[in-house]
């Protein structure tokens, strides 16, 4: 595909610096980049389009000359795949385009909307306060990733969904392996089958009940399934892309948030203070500083487009680099320093376009009461390790730390 050398062009993703965990690119790989829409080499072979500035990131996320379909001969894969069958991923819309895709995402759109995280709220107050009683009862010192960022996304998305949290030593390792993308590719497909296999048991025996529940997969097995709206096989795709999304993500916000907070006590003081609209303000700021999804987001396009200057041909492979994005100093200002007082909020932590994060009310939510609730609880928590041996998270889809020893 490549006209050029591709193995002279630079590794994509980057590691990020060693000792730094909130810088997303290092200032090297950052020199290395022939311009704002640049070629980059695969670690799977081949190379994608690096798209690094808000506007085009922004650009290219809502054009429908780009697929994100993954199956697609071509496309910019960061891990070797085993051949996936169609069944292997279907209901995962976040790879499907188009009609397809909207088809799915509607059944879900109400379900995530402001109104109704607003009236799951308590519920996250109570798992939150929970996670804190677990925290005090183990430290300290206490793995504040254990005790409190990895249970309480992953109580409330089970919640959610209907799935029982007991299980979720098994669930968490699959989705763990799932987003690792130097996991061994049959690795990753067993553990794909694994939470299918789970997941669709328990749709299975929701579709065979009498009374499939009132958590959200079973309404959608009585008011989709039952009606023929819905495949079983689609419903526990969709359930696996939920309960991956719906934990992983908000646990690392929430390690790498009080890592950071560490460097700004009167931040940290302010978010034990302050009213919501404040600790809002703060999330948001977070959000774009860390934007934790730091591989980006890989597309293939369908048709020749021009983005940022340069002609992207079908065929070719682009990636939206978000994190850089974040950090576009035409759009925020002095945008490699953390800036609560900032308007953030144009920030694509979240991404952007017709697959732009469903989560987001709660994951906003999630992270708002967890952080207050944490300084409030514990103000004098203090991260007993060099930030820089911590481990990282640094070959998941998902950037964070994988411990946190914390005192108080
Ligand atoms: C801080 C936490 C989170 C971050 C940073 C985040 C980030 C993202 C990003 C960047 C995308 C776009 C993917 C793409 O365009 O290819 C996305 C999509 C998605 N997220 Fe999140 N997410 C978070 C939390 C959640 C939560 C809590 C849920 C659970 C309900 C969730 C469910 C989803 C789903 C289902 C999609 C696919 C949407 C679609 O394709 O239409 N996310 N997320």
């Amino acid at each position: 595909m490549a006209d050029l050398a591709t193995d002279r062009l630079p590794l994509f993703p980057f590691r990020s610096p060693g000792d730094d965990p909130f810088t997303p690119v290092a200032a090297a790989d950052r020199r290395r980049l022939d311009g704002p829409v640049t070629r980059v080499r695969l670690p799977t072979g081949g190379w994608t389009w690096l798209v690094t500035r808000h506007g085009d990131v922004k650009q290219m996320l809502r054009s429908d000359a780009f697929s994100a379909d993954a199956t697609r001969p071509g496309f910019p894969l960061l891990r070797a795949v085993s051949p996936q069958a169609p069944q292997f991923t279907k209901g995962g819309f976040i790879r499907m385009d188009g009609e397809a895709h909207l088809r799915l995402r509607r059944m879900l759109t109400a379900e995530f909307m402001i109104r109704n995280i607003r009236r799951i709220e308590p519920l996250i107050g109570d798992v939150v306060d929970g996670a804190l009683d677990a925290t005090e009862a183990a430290g300290p010192p206490a793995d504040l990733v254990a005790t409190f960022a990895l249970p309480v996304p992953s109580l409330v998305i089970c919640h959610l969904l209907g799935v029982p949290y007991a299980d979720h030593p098994f669930f968490q390792r699959h989705s763990t392996t799932l987003l690792d993308r130097s996991a061994d590719p049959m690795r990753a497909r067993e553990a794909m089958l694994g939470l299918r296999g789970y997941l669709g048991a328990l749709i299975e025996g929701k579709r065979s009940s009498d009374r499939p529940g009132e958590d959200l997969l079973g309404r959608l097995v009585a008011e989709r399934v039952h009606t023929g709206e819905l495949e079983t096989g689609e419903l526990v795709g969709m359930a696996v892309l939920l309960l991956i999304a719906g934990h992983e993500t908000t646990a690392n916000m929430i390690g790498l948030s009080v890592l950071l907070l560490q460097q700004y006590p009167r931040v940290w003081q302010r978010l034990r203070d302050g009213d919501q609209d404040t600790a809002d303000a703060i999330v948001e700021e977070l959000l774009r500083y860390l934007t934790i999804v730091r591989t980006g987001l890989a597309r293939q396009a369908v048709r020749d487009v021009e983005i940022g200057g340069r002609l992207i041909r079908a065929g070719e492979p682009a990636t939206a680099l978000l994190s850089l994005a974040n950090r576009d100093d035409t759009v925020f200002e002095d945008a490699d320093a953390f800036d609560p007082y900032r308007e953030a909020h144009q920030h694509l932590a979240f991404g952007f376009g017709v697959h732009q994060c469903i989560g987001q009310p709660l994951a906003r939510a999630e992270l708002r009461v967890a952080l207050t609730r944490l300084a409030r609880r514990l103000p004098g928590l203090t991260v007993a390790a060099d930030p820089a041996r911590l481990p990282r998270r640094d070959t998941s889809v998902v950037y964070g730390v994988a411990e946190l020893p914390v005192t108080w």
